[in-house]
């Protein structure tokens, strides 16, 4: 089992996170606990890169809401709803939303002081229902280089394809 990724210091952060994929499909798909497996991710992404927060966010189907998941950095807002934030719109657009500065999005839910932008990515099911997302909060504006979204996209599509194979009790 790979306890320590090999994130070195000196490659570039887009780099960095690109050299995760490998590792974390090896993490990913040799554990079935889900929540096991996005809490590695989301402490792979945040130590890879140094962004202030990054974690998840997952569809509360009966509530009809976003519920805080696995993370990394400071304590964050537990429940986020339709038609507000970035996370509800990753949600309810399906589609990766891409903030450079937070203050300039209409709605944004800041839950720390210190983010000034934000990148948020959808996760679906099979049949193509969003059944959790991936919010990652940057304390410098415009910090998501299109390289870097490149390799969150295919970790999350990595996520998407192992997703159905995981549990949750
Ligand atoms: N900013 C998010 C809320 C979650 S925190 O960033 C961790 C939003 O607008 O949905």
């Amino acid at each position: 089992m790979v306890h320590n990724l090999p994130i070195d210091p000196t490659l570039p952060r887009a780099a960095r996170l690109q050299h995760l994929l490998s590792p974390l499909e090896g993490l990913l798909t040799g554990e079935s606990s889900g929540v096991a497996n996005l809490a590695n991710l989301a402490a792979a992404i945040w130590s890879a890169t140094g962004w202030h927060w990054v974690g998840f966010y997952l569809v509360d189907k009966g509530a009809d809401n976003l519920v805080l998941g696995p993370f990394q950095g400071p304590v964050a807002c537990t429940r986020l709803h339709r038609g507000k934030g970035v996370c509800a719109a990753a949600w309810e657009a399906k589609a990766t939303q891409v903030v450079p500065d937070v203050h300039a999005f209409p709605g944004h839910v800041g839950c720390s002081s210190a983010s000034l932008s934000e990148v948020v990515l959808p996760i679906c099911s099979p049949d193509g229902e969003v059944v959790a997302v991936l919010d990652i909060d940057s304390a410098s504006a415009n910090d998501f280089a299109p390289e870097e979204l490149a390799s969150l996209e295919a970790l999350m599509a990595l996520v998407e394809r192992v997703w159905p194979t995981w549990s949750w009790s």
